[in-house]
């Protein structure tokens, strides 16, 4: 999934001149809050997030049934990573802080993870504490 996310990366200026073909979506029915622009580009999905903060509490733990690959672009988030073969909630086995620039990817259906940008209350009008970055989806 790291090739294809790089391969959207190359094509992303490209992806951005065709507004039409952007479709949209506000996540609000739980921490934290995204905003979601997507695009379908072959059997990939491609999405724009710009994620709200929340504390790493509220943050929605969730599995991704999909292998997919993420780039932050800009700000940075707590991302708690865990394993579950059922619908409980998973064991918690590690705690990443991702800066701009980061990327991974997530191929394991059992693989759950939760995000929680920094910057809470202290957030500007320029989007301190909101994270912002490309991911892309096989569906
Ligand atoms: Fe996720």
């Amino acid at each position: 999934m790291m090739s294809v996310l790089e391969r959207v990366r190359a094509e992303l200026v490209e992806f951005l001149r065709d507004g039409d073909r952007w479709k949209s979506l506000l996540i609000d029915y739980h921490p934290p809050i995204v905003e979601r622009l997507w695009l379908q580009w072959n059997e990939y999905r491609v999405c724009l997030h710009k994620i709200h903060p929340c504390t790493i509490e509220e943050a929605l733990m969730h599995p991704h049934p999909w292998p997919s690959a993420m780039l932050l672009v800009k700000g940075r988030y707590e991302m708690p990573i865990g394993f579950s073969r059922t619908e409980r909630q998973p064991t918690i086995l590690n705690k990443l802080m991702l800066v701009a620039g980061s990327s991974y990817e997530m191929i394991d259906s059992d693989v759950w993870h939760s995000v929680a940008p920094m910057g809470g209350a202290g957030m500007d009008r320029h989007g301190y504490g909101q994270t912002l970055g490309p991911n892309v989806t096989k569906q």
